[in-house]
């Protein structure tokens, strides 16, 4: 569906490559999109805003705003092919807005980092863990084991930190290294791999003896328990564990080709991530219960019942450390994919290497990664808002930011850009693109407005 006069944007180039396919950028997307988001964070969070209907809001915003923002946020990104704030520019001023759209893009940028500087400090624990189940030091324990095993790894900071250090390192190495070479073969290997994973654990928590009540805390909705602000945070987890609201989708659109629909990559990557997130769920709530665990214990959750689970497993010891590792690589290829904004920006404005610019970016990521390091040890007493320093980055970026982000960014596409723009982009005016621009032009920025509107006032910073 190219046309004349799209011309000029349909042959703009990135600066950094191209995916060598469209399989390669749904497996790009995908492995930004699986991660902590899914394993570690929406199950602990599910749990401590009650399960079942947050459990149902999160599907709603995941559907009704979260594919919508997706698909204007590659659309976005390929037809600018630069980095978010380049790109936010340059559409800005093409399709007759103005060039301070750049400033969404800004906002994406300093998401990224400060998401990742806490995102590497939870992979860091990961990591580690990999070393701590190779140990065997959780077959046969105990809760109350495994939880102080968690308590004294996060109480210590130099420990942490090294493993941190560690793991921003190897991941300014891979981004230094560009877009195409190793990022692939890494997704490529190791989403199916954490499936065939989580479907075995599945198994097992199936036998469990309390998968019915997982299940049902999961799925049985208690609307009565629902506060405007555990809205909010569904909604924030919608955005988060898809990655969106902040341009690392848009990033990754830029180097795009032009004849890959992006309504389908979008399908692929929403189907997979959400059926991750359910399947973790389904796996840690039934564990929980049958260990007389707190389902709302907080970011230590999934630290505690795997561990717990794989301890009482024979074999649990391979089964633990194979796990561990295939949760690192996936929190891996998001953390490469948080910086990507920033590295793009810092290329493509200040004519900077991409080693050079990784290693800026990675180096004021990892030194702002200290306060979330130092929440769980020297700083857990320091509270404020909504809790701990590292609450707070959370809380601020999910909840805040991205929303706010993606609300912008489906105005500008649906209200900024011009319908040829849009149309070219999604592959024609059929029944999909009506309904995308229904969704990106209305539902989306109202529903999020709604819930920012309602949410303020009642916003309970308390981090539940
Ligand atoms: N989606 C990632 C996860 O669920 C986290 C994340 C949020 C992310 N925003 C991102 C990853 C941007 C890459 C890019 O773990």
């Amino acid at each position: 569906m190219l046309n004349e006069e799209a011309g000029a944007s349909s042959q703009r180039k990135s600066l950094h490559g191209n995916w060598t396919s469209r399989l390669a950028f749904i497996l790009a997307v995908t492995g930004s999109a699986v991660g902590l988001g899914n394993i570690w964070k929406f199950p602990y969070i599910a749990g401590q805003n009650g399960g079942g209907a947050f459990v149902i809001v999160y599907l709603f915003c995941v559907v009704l705003i979260g594919m919508p923002v997706m698909m204007s946020e590659i659309l976005i990104g390929r037809r600018g092919r630069r980095n978010p704030i380049a790109t936010m520019k340059l559409l800005g001023e093409e399709e007759g807005g103005s060039g301070h759209w750049q400033l969404v893009g800004g906002m994406g940028v300093l998401a990224g980092v400060l998401i990742l500087s806490y995102y590497g400090v939870i992979a860091a624990w990961v990591v580690a863990y990999v070393q701590k189940s190779f140990s065997g030091v959780f077959a046969g324990a105990s809760a109350g084991e495994v939880q102080a095993i968690f308590d004294s790894f996060t109480g210590d900071w130099i420990a942490v930190t090294g493993v941190f250090t560690l793991f921003m390192a190897t991941t300014v190495w891979v981004v230094a290294r560009g877009v195409e070479r190793g990022l692939e073969a890494a997704v490529r290997f190791m989403v199916p791999a954490l499936l065939l994973l989580l479907l075995a654990l599945l198994g097992y928590s199936i036998n469990s003896g309390s998968f019915g009540a997982g299940v049902a805390f999961m799925f049985t909705p208690d609307f009565s328990a629902l506060t405007w602000n555990s809205i909010l945070v569904a909604m924030g987890q919608a955005f988060f564990t898809l990655s969106i609201g902040m341009g690392a989708v848009m990033a990754y659109g830029a180097y795009l080709p032009q004849e890959t629909s992006i309504t389908s990559a979008t399908s692929a990557v929403v189907v997979a991530d959400t059926g991750i997130a359910i399947l973790a769920g389904m796996v840690i709530f039934p564990l929980v219960f049958a260990n007389g665990l707190d389902p709302a214990s907080g970011p230590g959750l999934v630290f505690v019942t795997l561990p717990l689970a794989f301890g009482q497993m024979t074999g649990g010891v391979v089964f633990s450390s194979i796990f561990f590792v295939l949760l690192a690589f996936a929190a891996w290829t998001s953390a490469i994919a948080l910086m990507e904004p920033a590295v793009a920006w810092v290329v493509e404005k200040f004519h900077e290497s991409r080693a050079r610019a990784a290693i800026l970016v990675g180096g004021i990521t990892w030194i702002l990664g200290f306060g979330t390091v130092f929440s769980f040890n020297l700083l857990a007493d320091v509270k404020f808002l909504s809790g701990t320093i590292f609450s707070n980055v959370d809380y601020i970026t999910s909840n805040i930011m991205l929303p706010l982000g993606g609300l912008l960014i489906t105005v500008f596409a649906g209200w900024v850009m011009c319908r040829n723009s849009t149309a070219e982009e999604l592959g024609g005016a059929g029944a999909s693109y009506r309904a995308w621009r229904l969704l990106a032009r209305f539902i989306a920025p109202i529903a999020i407005l709604f819930v920012f509107l309602s949410a303020i006032g009642v916003i309970d910073l308390t981090g539940k």
